[in-house]
């Protein structure tokens, strides 16, 4: 005799694990919104199984995911690489949610001394996945040569900026990026800010506060700074990209 609670609770599992909706809602309206309950189970099911929650803890991926989710975008560009966990998060929301961008992800080449260069493990979690380029370079000028050659005229590029950590670096990056890629929106790690006593390195934050103080820009930010390591989305309003085929 077939147990009918038995069956109903096996297909509720199932949906649960590979099912996923559109987690974006109000698209129309002029807040980010999306369904956190469809996301967690994203997050939980197919990206922790592969990413684990280092360096990336819960909240990091699901704003990561949301970002992608919400604003459409058209390449997502990365730095560093390392072993590829960023990257495969992006790649993995891409598969699932019908998103169709271009991922193109960098590191240093292997001649520059990094103390957190990856080596041979470089790229390992994204090597031969579609739509996955991995570059050699500095992230910056690096993105400059990708977006230069890109023939679509409606880009929408995501950044994502997770290299070398200075307060000189992250300003050189994000300057730059507002200045040559003005549609942008950007992602970037390491963002949590403490007070002194803390002795953290605090430079991604003061970058990102300074930069926005200083340069003309229209962002709105978002940011899962509870505690390390800290992510912060710079996103522009008044980007409604359409609605992608429901799964
Ligand atoms: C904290 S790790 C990035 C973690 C990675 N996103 C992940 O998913 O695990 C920093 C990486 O940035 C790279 N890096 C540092 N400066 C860079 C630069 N200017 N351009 C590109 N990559 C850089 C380092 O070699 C290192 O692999």
């Amino acid at each position: 005799m077939i147990d009918r609670v038995a069956v109903t609770n096996l297909l509720k599992t199932i949906r649960e694990r590979f099912t996923f909706d559109n987690p974006v809602l109000n698209r129309d309206c002029t807040e980010f919104e999306v369904n956190n309950w469809t996301i967690s189970r994203f997050v939980l099911h197919k990206l922790v199984p592969i990413v684990g929650v280092r360096p990336f803890p819960l909240n990091e991926q699901m704003l990561m995911v949301a970002a992608l989710c919400r604003l459409q975008p058209t390449h997502i560009i990365e730095w560093g690489t390392n072993i590829g966990k960023s990257a495969r998060i992006f790649y993995e929301t891409c598969k699932t949610f019908g998103i169709s961008a271009e991922i193109h992800s960098i590191d240093l080449p292997d001649d520059v001394m990094h103390g957190e260069h990856p080596r041979e493990k470089r790229g390992l979690l994204v090597r031969g996945k579609e739509g996955v380029n991995l570059h050699l370079g500095d992230g910056l000028e690096t993105s400059q040569n990708i977006l230069s050659q890109s023939r679509n005229a409606t880009i929408r590029p995501l950044f994502f900026v997770d290299g070398d950590h200075s307060y000189a670096s992250v300003k050189r990056e994000l300057e730059g990026i507002i200045s040559n890629a003005p549609m942008a929106n950007i992602l970037l790690h390491d963002t949590f800010y403490q007070s002194a006593g803390s002795e953290y390195n605090i430079g991604p934050a003061q970058a990102i506060d300074d930069v926005l103080k200083s340069t003309p820009n229209d962002f709105n930010l978002l940011a899962q700074n509870t505690g390390l390591p800290g992510m912060t989305l710079l996103w522009r309003s008044g980007h409604t990209p359409g609605n992608y085929d429901h799964r």
